[in-house]
């Protein structure tokens, strides 16, 4: 078995062990591709959404957060192009009765190849050395030049015929290219589908007057519709913002990998509203600034890559992706859109509303553009939790399973431990844990050994655990253990308030933006 996918099945067996993640209604065999967020999963998805929120609202005093409802009017899907185009093609192979995304199996046949041209620049570097020159080597060697174009040209048709929405060639391309259904090596394919992502639902009690919705599938919509309220009531020039978190449904074919693709989730979203012939570089501005959030969280700078889309959607005149090196390979965490009028253009003509906005400098009015920040909180969760799952191998050669979350998010941010609950140590212990619970998640525990219990608290990442010993009666002193460095140090316990809120306190995330 390969390593990544051995790291990636201890991700989900430590996510259910301690309390983050659970399969969706487990003790009836589970949901395909949802999810429910245990003790200590809410709790760090608690804490990133508040990174978030921090970071665009209150940092921004041109942002303001709204929350609006996931059931929204029809005829904004239709609007905003849901209804006719958020569509994945799909195709059934007739052996295995299984379902698959016709793009995804072409883009995974892809894949291959850029991983065989990837063995040959690893082979080449080892053969040269020092003297390899990566870049020369990819413009002159023939095995390379013929791979890319290979992958560039089955690239090139599949986006061709999904533009024209030409499904017979995407299936002609799945024929001629000789992929098998992955599991079963079947090539009996049926035809290609356009298959609707919304979920739909039902509005009202009886069956002739109900009116059929959907459940939103982006959060987007919600802030464009809220738009001209927002700007009335906050008073803001453009540009300004508008930030939301919260859930959105899709209808997923191919969900899996975890909570990376899932059909219940939830987005953190903001879009910043600007003045025709400025969005480009507002767009580029929200680059910088939204990869610059991600890197203060300190998973390593060589995680993180963008991804400049070539082929725009209809409605955008820049898109990028943020993509993430998930266990399973570099993948889109966030996404970064220069949306143009377009949604609220759509608005305005459904609605027969207008929804312009009059520029006092330049004295007239019109529909602003508008520039989209998307993240996915439990894309974030999942990087998050990845990237900081580590074994250790300590100097003693024990070992220790340790979640180096940064510490402003993790659930419990102190562990309260009396050495054991008699003389007086449990009450003591009680005392202080009282005194600091309103201000901390804190976490109070008096049974087992003390080294077992860090153990514990390592695996979901407490950043201190606070020992109360028979001196610590005598002196009002206290052991504080650092989860990362494993050193102890003594301190009065009048310092802990401090102590606890330098090391846990968003402002260490917030002024590395
Ligand atoms: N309003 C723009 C929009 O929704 P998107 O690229 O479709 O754009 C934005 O989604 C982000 O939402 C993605 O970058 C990803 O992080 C997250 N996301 C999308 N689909 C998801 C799914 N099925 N499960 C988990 N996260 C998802």
């Amino acid at each position: 078995m390969a390593k990544q996918e051995d790291v990636f099945k201890k991700v989900i067996s430590h996510a259910k062990e301690y309390g983050f993640i659970f399969p969706s209604s487990e003790i009836y065999d589970g949901l395909s591709a949802i999810y429910d967020y245990g003790q200590n999963g809410a709790e760090l998805k608690n804490n990133i959404k508040q990174y978030w929120w921090k970071a665009m609202v209150q940092l921004n005093e041109n942002i303001v957060g709204i929350d609006s409802a996931i059931f929204m009017h029809p005829t904004i899907w239709k609007a905003s192009g849901h209804v006719d185009a958020f569509n994945d093609p799909l195709i059934d192979n007739k052996d295995s009765k299984k379902r698959f995304r016709a793009d995804v199996l072409i883009e995974d046949y892809c894949a291959k190849i850029e991983d065989k041209e990837n063995k040959e620049i690893e082979k080449a570097a080892k053969r040269f050395g020092d003297a390899f020159d990566k870049a020369e080597f990819v413009a002159t060697n023939p095995r390379v030049l013929e791979y890319r174009a290979k992958r560039e040209a089955i690239l090139s048709r599949l986006a061709k015929s999904l533009e024209k929405e030409d499904l017979a060639d995407v299936k002609a391309l799945i024929e001629e290219l000789e992929i098998a259904d992955p599991d079963t090596g079947s090539k009996n394919w049926t035809e290609v589908r356009q298959f609707n992502l919304m979920f739909g639902t039902k509005l009202g009690a009886s069956a002739d007057t109900a009116t059929d919705l959907y459940l939103r599938p982006e959060t987007a919509q919600g802030i464009f519709v809220n738009y001209l309220n927002v700007q009335k009531t906050s008073r803001h020039k453009l540009p300004f913002g508008i930030a939301q978190i919260g859930k959105a449904f899709r209808n997923e074919i191919v969900a899996r990998q975890f909570i990376f693709r899932m059909r219940e989730f939830e987005q953190m979203e903001m879009q910043y509203f600007v003045a025709p012939g400025t969005e480009l570089e507002f767009y580029e501005n929200w680059k910088t600034k939204r990869l610059n959030w991600h890197l203060a969280l300190g998973l390593g700078s060589e995680n993180y890559r963008f991804h400049d889309h070539e082929k725009l959607a209809h409605y955008a005149n820049a898109a990028a992706d943020i993509e993430f090196n998930f266990p399973f390979g570099f993948k889109e965490l966030e996404g970064i859109h220069s949306r143009t009028d377009f949604d609220l253009k759509a608005h305005e003509k459904f609605s027969g509303r207008k929804l312009q906005y009059f520029d006092p400098e330049r004295n007239e009015n019109y529909v602003p553009y508008v520039v989209e920040t998307s993240v996915g909180l439990d894309r974030l969760f999942l990087a998050l939790f990845s990237t900081c799952l580590k074994d250790e191998v300590l100097e003693d050669g024990s070992e220790r399973t340790v979640l180096s979350l940064p510490p402003a998010l993790a659930p419990v941010k102190a562990a309260i431990l009396p050495l054991m609950k008699k003389d007086g140590l449990a009450e003591y212990a009680e005392t202080i844990f009282n005194d600091l619970k309103y201000d901390f998640n804190l976490f109070y525990e008096e049974k087992d050994a003390i080294g077992k219990r860090y153990r514990r608290q390592d695996a979901i990442g407490t950043p201190l655990c606070i020992t109360i010993d028979h001196d610590s009666l005598a002196d009002n002193t206290v052991t504080i253990r650092d989860r990362d460095t494993m050193k102890q140090e003594r301190v009065p316990v009048t310092e802990l308030r401090r102590i606890i809120d330098e090391k846990t306190s968003f402002r260490n995330l917030l002024s590395k933006i």
